[in-house]
């Protein structure tokens, strides 16, 4: 991931800083009311992560020591260190292979009477399928918060993803599409979810810092229960502005170039990709592929292979449960979860790339798959995709 980023953030950056107001003031309370317009949602409170975003859905939702959190271990550790900042324990379900996320069917067995919530994951983008995990969950009195860290841009039945939740954590970190370098948003339809939310970014304080200086008289504020300080600076919130703005072509271009990706790579016997969901669109926040048993080559070979050609790609998704943090528990049963963590590559896919930098990843990756394996005319997709494009290229 590149972030696209240029002259308009940073004068947008310099106005902030040149307008005396540099901490949390009128250009978060700007940004929150653009993006909860965006995503077509009542209320938007911006935060200094989804980090701190998940922590305080948790700390509203009363979850504390006792309970439980069904969470997927295939995802950033944050979603599942969040149930441990308020004393409650993550319990780890597999996922759906396809989409790499929680599914009713892997979630049930692990419900019991101490679980409390789910943190369903809108993974590298591709939108969980919130209604059904609702149904088997709200009639028994769980909640589902919404990790949609990465699922800016994504659409879930028709709307945006996170519109319908009844609360949902996005992420601004440079790996996502819409960044402000760090920072988060819950965007909910819960008034008195998002009055405390915003009481509880800002030390638990009953009037906002804006608020008190608006003032003509001196404000005396209080603070009703113990806050936290996880506020968006104004200048984060000025980047965010521009970069709201240009999320639809981020969108745009993202899927023509993993079109382009699915397109190329379409001939590899068994190699899974991202694709949209049957519910919705993904924004291609991350673009994986999941190498087939077959493959000659490791994953960590194929890693070796494109960095020694110059290109920078990642592993997949981690495992949360495979991680020394989370070792003293039993290990959990997850056969999908730790194929997928094992076997996956997440390739380059930014905003500026070109289809020569895109080939050439390709080629790499054909070259791979060739391994020991004479080239044959199957292996020249590249070639045959290019001459078929015409004038376009
Ligand atoms: C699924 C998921 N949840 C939570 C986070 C944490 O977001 P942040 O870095 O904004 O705290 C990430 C970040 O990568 C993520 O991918």
């Amino acid at each position: 991931m590149r972030p696209w980023l240029g002259d308009e953030e940073a004068a947008a950056a310099a106005a902030a800083i040149a307008s005396g107001w540099i901490a949390q003031g009128p250009r978060v309370a700007e940004f929150e009311a653009a993006f909860a317009e965006s995503i077509g949602a009542a209320h938007a409170v911006a935060l200094s992560s989804c980090t701190t975003a998940l922590h305080l859905t948790l700390v509203t939702a009363g979850i504390g020591p006792g309970d439980e959190v069904v969470v997927p271990s295939l995802s950033f550790i944050a979603t599942a260190n969040a149930v441990r900042y308020v004393g409650a324990r993550p319990v780890f379900a597999d996922v759906e292979e396809a989409t790499q996320n929680l599914i009713p069917q892997t979630v049930a067995p692990h419900l019991t009477d101490r679980t409390r919530a789910i943190i369903l994951v809108d993974q590298t983008g591709v939108p969980a399928d919130l209604d059904s995990m609702r149904a088997l969950c709200e009639p028994n009195g769980i909640s589902v918060i919404e990790d949609a860290a990465c699922a800016v841009g994504a659409t879930y039945r028709g709307r945006p993803a996170g519109a319908t939740a009844g609360v949902a954590a996005f992420s601004f970190h440079p790996r996502k599409l819409l960044t402000t370098g760090e920072g988060g948003m819950i965007v909910t339809p819960d008034g008195e979810l998002a009055a405390r939310l915003r009481r509880l970014r800002e030390h638990g304080m009953d009037v906002g810092a804006v608020q008190r200086h608006a003032s003509k008289q001196p404000v005396i504020e209080r603070y009703l229960e113990t806050g936290f300080n996880y506020r968006m600076t104004d200048i984060q919130a000025a980047i965010g502005l521009v970069q709201l703005a240009k999320v639809d072509r981020m969108v745009a271009r993202r899927r023509e170039l993993a079109a382009r990706y699915q397109h190329l790579l379409a001939d590899i016997p068994g190699l899974a990709m991202i694709r949209d969901p049957a519910h919705g669109t993904t924004n291609y926040q991350g673009f994986w592929i999941v190498l087939p048993p077959w493959f000659p080559v490791s994953r960590n070979e194929l890693l070796r292979m494109l960095a020694e050609s110059g290109v920078s790609a990642r592993r997949g998704v981690m495992a949360a449960h495979l991680e020394p943090a989370y070792s003293g528990e039993p290990r959990p049963h997850l056969p999908v979860t730790e194929w997928l963590t094992a076997r996956s590559v997440t390739l380059p896919l930014f905003h500026a790339m070109t289809e020569e930098q895109q080939d050439h990843v390709v080629s790499v990756i054909r070259a791979a798959a060739a391994h020991g394996v004479q080239p044959s005319p199957r292996h020249q997709a590249v070639r045959d995709y290019s001459s078929a494009m015409g004038d376009r290229e």
